[in-house]
């Protein structure tokens, strides 16, 4: 068997996608393929975090557009880039062995890399946590700026875990302004899975910066996911404080800017948003590129009310 027809093999029986299948195969004992891929399967990590935005729910309508993954992208030769990580629901489902991973929120990527180079004291660390509101209030007010990269990891995953909704949202000072959330027993440390984040990052770059900067390393038959903040449904629905900048109708056309230089570069180009008449303007009548409807389930207000069938776009150039 061919290592293609041992990824396809892999992917067929487990039902995966083949970017997942690679690494799968790369890791997994030859002599005992697909026992050994079942172990390596069940390993999976999941996200660590719970992110607004994330685009779990709706990874089972991107593979219903056929159009996730991109089919010709080699996770054997190109690399993947995901500049708007935030929770990164699409990087744990195709786990690729070369990935570049950024955002412009500081503390998150602090906490990726640490999960990545200090998983252990960051565990040792969790484990000191309490679920009491009092508690959580002295946490959340810490200064970060005077904290070490383990206690700034610790402290994010602990207010995701614990604080109402895994909101992650700051004031104009960029300050987590989060209230508590009133969990019985939520798992601030997920030792598993951390240990299992942590070796699947490996081989991986997170850096915090623009997404931007994706334009210096990206090259053609690379795959890049954008996944930025969405433009506004409505006023109210407006939801862009993941840091203290905004994004908005200037920053949209910039990023299909980028978008198109990237298409142009021969790169396979994939992005989500909300399904507007802006975001439908700004990517239509580009030679190559389309807008396909997705449904989403998203949920972001506290009383569910806003839940329900809403349509989101996923650009693509392939
Ligand atoms: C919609 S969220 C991404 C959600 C993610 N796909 C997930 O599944 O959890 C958008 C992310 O973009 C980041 N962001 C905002 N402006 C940015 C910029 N100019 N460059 C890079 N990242 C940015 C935010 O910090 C946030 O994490």
């Amino acid at each position: 068997m061919t290592t293609k027809q041992a990824i396809q093999t892999i992917q067929r029986t487990f039902d995966i996608n083949h970017i997942f299948a690679y690494r799968v195969f790369s890791l997994a004992d030859k002599s005992n393929l697909l026992d050994d891929s079942a172990r390596i399967i069940a390993e999976k990590p999941k996200p660590f975090l719970k992110w607004v935005g994330g685009k779990r729910q709706l990874l089972e309508q991107f593979r219903l557009t056929k159009l996730y993954p991109p089919e010709f992208f080699d996770p054997t030769r190109n690399s993947y880039f995901e500049p708007f990580v935030g929770g990164g629901a699409v990087f744990f489902d195709l786990l690729p062995e070369r990935g570049y991973l950024s955002d412009l929120n500081r503390e998150l990527v602090i906490t990726y890399n640490v999960i990545k180079n200090n998983v252990d004291e960051l565990i040792r660390s969790l484990k000191e946590h309490k679920n009491d509101k009092e508690y959580f209030l002295k946490v959340r007010s810490q200064d970060t700026n005077k904290l070490s990269d383990i206690a700034i990891a610790s402290r994010f995953i602990y207010l995701n875990r614990t604080c109402f909704n895994g909101l992650y949202r700051v004031n104009s000072q960029g300050k987590f302004n989060v209230p508590f959330g009133k969990y019985s027993n939520p798992q601030i440390c997920d030792e598993q899975n951390l240990r299992n984040v942590s070796n699947a990052l490996s081989g991986v770059e997170i850096k915090h910066q623009d997404y931007k900067e994706v334009l210096k390393k990206a090259k053609k038959g690379d795959y890049i996911y954008f996944d930025p903040p969405y433009y506004p449904v409505s006023k109210t629905a407006s939801f862009t404080s993941y840091t203290s900048e905004s994004f908005l109708d200037k920053e949209q056309i910039e990023l299909r800017d980028v978008f198109v230089e990237l298409h142009n570069r021969g790169c396979f180009v994939m992005l989500s948003n909300s399904d507007t008449p802006f975001i439908n303007k700004i990517y239509s009548g580009i030679n190559g590129v389309r807008i396909t409807k997705v449904y989403a389930g998203r949920a972001i207000n506290s009383k569910g009310s806003g839940r329900g069938k809403i349509t989101e776009v996923l650009v693509t150039n392939y």
